[in-house]
């Protein structure tokens, strides 16, 4: 069988060999040593400093779980659902572009790996296959809307995503304008011949600056049956805006760091955006998540699932669709463990009273 090799002629790990990976912190080195430097560096990156890509981790280190004993936890189920479709556990494969630079088979990787583990997927407007090839593998996908000032492409996207079956529109909110990377001002990535951004003409492309809350119903008249979920939400402010506005779901996101730096941390957004909805759309997040711990303590401060960014491309490039199954399966692992462990048996178990912010309410 000829061993597929990335992009710097690594082999990547097979099936067996990423069975031996037992921690997702093995993942990035492995995914390293096989992109392109640049390439590395384009996936890992972040706006700034880097402030809000640290602080959306150390929010995590800065909650803990605490546990209801003596309760019987003989069967524990991760089942859910997400805007009303059935998933088998609360994290999604986000909305990442160029996933080719990770594999050469990108997303269709990332859609084969996310029906074997029961979830779904966010399609990227920059995916390297089109919606067309993906929506034809991945089950309910939702589809990532980057709003262009060219509108006859972005309508056109729209209408493409409601015809092939995508459940969802994922308007990305945070990145209005330009973003300020300095790693890839240095250092840009690398797009070997052949690789393209599928969904759009090759045409140059602006995002639109001057959307605003009313450009959303241009949006809802285009597609009225496909659901809307704003990504980039981290204000109770916003929260209630995006219910007024008829918005199915929120993701409280801040893009991974990726373009606001000096942001607030999305784990310590979640519980002012998820008080301000009270139940009337879903919250979802994502941002540092990286471990069946990290979700464990989203779900009891009131996310519904979370979506992993980083983590996806970093399964990719170790080892295609089998690392990406694996990287699941190890958070789904620890996640399951710890729900039992913690006293639930069931995802809507898991409440505020099983997470303390430390110093707070624990020194209180
Ligand atoms: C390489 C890369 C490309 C991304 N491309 C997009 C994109 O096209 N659209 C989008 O809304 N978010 C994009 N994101 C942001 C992710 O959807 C997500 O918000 C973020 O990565 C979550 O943080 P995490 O990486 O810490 O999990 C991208 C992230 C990465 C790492």
């Amino acid at each position: 069988m000829t061993q597929i090799r990335s992009w710097n002629g690594r082999e990547y790990l097979t099936a067996d060999e990423v069975a031996q990976l037992f921690s997702v912190e093995e993942f990035e080195p492995l995914a390293k040593e096989r992109l392109l430097p640049s390439n590395y560096n384009y996936v890992s990156g972040w706006a700034g400093t880097g402030a809000t890509a640290r602080a959306n981790r150390d929010a995590f280190w800065r909650h803990v779980i605490l546990t209801r004993p003596l309760v019987d936890v003989s069967s524990v189920s991760l089942a859910t659902t997400v805007l009303g479709r059935a998933v088998e556990l609360p994290v999604l494969c986000g909305p990442s572009g160029y996933q080719r630079l990770s594999h050469p088979d990108g997303e269709l990787a990332t859609a084969r790996a996310s029906l074997r583990v029961g979830t779904t997927m966010v399609l990227s407007t920059s995916s390297n296959y089109s919606l067309e090839e993906v929506g034809a593998i991945a089950q309910d996908p939702w589809y990532q809307l980057y709003w262009f000032t060219d509108e006859g492409v972005t309508r056109d996207m729209i209408g493409r995503a409601a015809a092939n079956g995508y459940r969802a529109l994922v308007l990305t909110v945070d990145a209005p304008t330009k973003v300020w990377r300095e790693g890839e001002m240095r250092d840009p990535p690398e797009v070997p011949e052949g690789i393209v951004s599928a969904n759009v003409p090759d045409i140059p492309l602006t995002i639109a600056p001057n959307l605003t809350w009313s450009s959303l119903a241009w949006l809802r008249d285009i597609a009225p049956s496909i659901k809307l979920v704003l990504k980039g939400i981290l204000t109770a402010e916003d929260a209630r805006l995006a219910v007024e506005h008829g918005v199915d779901a929120v993701i409280v996101s801040n893009h991974g760091g990726r373009t606001l730096d000096w942001t607030i941390p999305t784990l310590d957004a979640l519980p002012e955006v998820v008080e301000a909805v009270d139940g009337r759309l879903e919250v979802y997040l994502d941002g540092g998540v990286r471990r069946g711990s990290d979700v464990f303590k989203a779900l009891a401060l009131g996310a519904r699932a979370v979506l992993l960014g980083r983590p996806i491309a970093y399964g990719l490039a170790t080892g295609g669709e089998e690392g990406v199954v694996r990287y699941l399966h190890l958070v789904r692992g620890e996640l399951r463990t710890l729900v039992g462990l913690a006293g639930a048996t069931a995802i809507d178990g898991i409440d505020r009273s099983m997470v303390a912010r430390l110093g707070e309410e624990i020194a209180g």
